[in-house]
């Protein structure tokens, strides 16, 4: 059993969920209006048996216990689980990297020093020239730490050294390396050094730009589990206070985000040259349900950014946000991420040297993200045969139906229609299917292995999910073959979140590489079951069987996960008292129709216009 299992074992969902959300008993379950958006009628629903939660109204997600707490506390895996941990005594294997870190911290404050007092000296006269050139005040380049690493490979290694270091704790902290012929130099020469922190303003790592365009244009800090682009945000650390006001604005570049504070503008945060992961969403979700991304014209319709997108509209819903009102209350936001795509050539580092006020029109105008997700897909793909047509509808429908009504969602099927020159009922009707009612007759039983589990005896792990792990893992060729698989189709957390790591990988085709970004946080509990699942032996051995191998274990993994909603909506069904009021039947029912539509979207795909 690992530490999850043990700690979950301990836990009653029911237990955990009730000291939060006042629970109403409704036959084998439990309801309650859904904490994590507004609503009147409860669409939450909490099942003893399978120790799961789901919400069946607009946020459409469910978990267990620990997705429940992450949720609801805004935490990170890590955290819930250590939190429940401490509460039901289970003692987790120890991360065992925080004394490492606070010296790798420490040895990054001393070179950030160093690099500032080089950037001042005679040596950096023609750097600060450049700064300038670039429009960057004296301020700005000492509240952003810049500062420039001296060419000759190693006066910072001496100097850390007389501080006391040792060589191998130089390298551990990513500013010393060991080159090919076994001599130890500094990993930064002659670059411009931005300091990166993480949000709670420890010194993680560093940028170094280049200033004589030898390549690479930026060169990073290694990749570990202390400084991991995947969770950085750059300047997070200065701008927490105004995004929770103003909502969180991303650019692209370290310059950017400079520029901006420079221009007053403290709710910008810039990724790092990856595509946005969920982690940072949700980083950015505890803190507003605003955020506005500024798209390079350029890049604007790759898939990079595409799925940086993704990864916005399908993370970023409605949901609570800690608002700071002054009573600390808690206030529900209705969230609507949107997009700025820059005027072509120029980047948000350039126009707001040139004009503020144009920098704040673009960010007041930009669109929605989902319109500019349909443009993207029309635009990308066939809009001319029926078939094409059919196609972009059902890339179109998952972002559609996250937007569960209201007049985004109306907006957005207009928009689709009319790319696509279809009437808009067409494409409403291939969105929905006809309902079923449900009121006379009663749903049959399901088969799944799922749902058909006895109460409170669960199999500590799942076969087919860490099957379908393993060969992911193992052969990363298969990624493009695995593109239908979504977090949501692991119903144990561990493989959910192995999974979302995986999917946060950009697409990365060498195996150790994937699997060292994978274990971002070394000894983690994540790390662990992924070495497990790696030990484990797998029989399938020829590439073409790996490949009708993972085909088919997506579908069996997609059938189970609609099934499993399923039966929790029989389950609403059979629980709920023959007297019910009105409105909540109109409600299952419309449940019962999501379902059905979201099964007739999958199922028959390209066949939904040609009709
Ligand atoms: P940009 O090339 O747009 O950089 O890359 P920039 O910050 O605007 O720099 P200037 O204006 O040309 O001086 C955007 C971001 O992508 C990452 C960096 O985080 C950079 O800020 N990047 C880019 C890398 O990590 N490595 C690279 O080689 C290039
Ligand atoms: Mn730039």
């Amino acid at each position: 059993m690992t530490a999850i299992d043990e700690v979950k074992s301990k836990l009653d969902i029911v237990e955990v969920i009730s000291q939060r959300v006042p629970l109403q008993r409704s036959g084998n379950s439990y309801k309650a209006p859904c904490p994590f958006h507004q609503e009147n009628t409860p669409s939450f629903h909490v099942f003893p048996d399978r120790q799961s939660w789901r919400c069946f109204g607009a946020c459409a997600t469910g978990g267990d216990v620990l997705s429940f707490v992450m949720k609801a506390e805004g935490l990170e895996f890590g955290e819930a689980l250590r939190q429940m941990a401490n509460q039901t005594g289970v003692t987790l294997p120890r991360r065992g990297q925080s004394p490492q870190n606070e010296t790798a911290y420490k040895i990054n404050e001393d070179s950030r020093s160093y690099f500032q007092r080089t950037l001042s000296s005679a040596q950096g006269a023609s750097t600060r020239e450049y700064l300038s050139e670039r429009g960057l005040d004296k301020l700005a380049i000492e509240a952003f730490g810049i500062g420039l690493s001296p060419t000759d490979g190693e006066s910072l290694k001496n100097h850390l050294i007389r501080e006391g270091y040792t060589p191998e704790e130089l390298i551990n902290a990513g500013v010393v390396r060991t080159g090919d012929d076994g001599v130890s130099r500094d990993l930064f020469r002659g670059r411009l050094m931005f300091p990166i922190r993480d949000p709670h303003g420890n010194l993680v790592g560093f940028g170094a730009r280049t200033l004589d365009g030898s390549e690479p244009k930026y060169l990073n800090s290694p990749q570990g589990p202390m400084f991991d682009k995947s969770r950085i945000l750059y300047a997070m650390d200065k701008a927490r206070t105004d995004i929770r006001k103003d909502g969180a604005v991303i650019v692209e570049g370290y310059m950017d985000a400079i520029a901006a504070h420079q221009a007053g503008f403290k709710n910008v945060i810039a990724q790092m040259g990856t595509a946005l992961t969920e982690f940072q969403v949700e980083e950015i979700r505890r803190l507003t349900g605003k955020i506005t991304m500024a798209l390079d014209q350029d890049a604007a319709g790759q898939n990079a950014t595409l799925r940086s997108l993704d990864v916005v509209l399908q993370n970023f819903r409605t949901k609570t946000v800690n608002n700071q009102r002054t009573d600390g209350s808690t206030r529900l936001v209705d969230t609507d991420p949107r997009i700025i795509v820059m005027p072509p050539g120029q980047d948000p580092d350039e126009v707001i040297h040139k004009s503020p006020s144009t920098w704040t029109q673009l960010v007041e105008t930009a669109i929605p993200a989902i319109t500019f997700r349909i443009n993207a897909i029309t635009g990308n793909g066939d809009t001319v045969s029926p078939d094409g047509k059919a196609r972009c509808v059902a890339e179109a429908a998952p972002f559609i139906h996250l937007l569960s009504g209201g007049i985004l969602q109306a907006n957005a099927i207009e928009l689709l229609a009319d790319n696509l020159s279809v009437p808009i009922d067409t494409v409403k009707a291939s969105l929905s299917r006809p309902s079923v009612n449900r009121r006379s007759r009663r749903p049959e039983q399901p088969r799944s292995a799922v749902s058909t589990a006895s109460p409170f005896v669960k199999l500590d792990h799942d076969p087919m999910e860490e099957y379908c792990l393993q060969l992911i893992l193992s052969y990363p060729e298969l990624r493009e073959q695995a593109g239908g698989l979504r977090p949501e189709f692991f119903t144990r957390h561990e493989n959910r979140e192995l999974f979302t790591r995986w999917l946060d990988v950009a697409s990365e085709l060498n195996k150790d590489n994937i699997l060292t970004q994978i274990k971002r946080n070394g000894d983690d509990e994540i790390s662990n079951h992924l070495d497990l699942l790696l030990e484990k032996p797998m029989i399938a051995s020829d590439a073409n069987i790996r490949s009708s191998e993972i085909a088919k274990i997506t579908s069996r993994l997609e059938e189970r996960n609609l099934k499993a909603q399923k039966s929790e909506e029989v389950k609403m069904f059979t629980d709920s008292p023959p007297d019910v009021e009105d409105d909540e039947n109109e409600h299952v029912l419309k449940i019962n129709e999501r379902i059905k539509n979201n099964e007739g979207l999958r199922r028959g795909q390209t066949k939904i216009i040609s009709g």
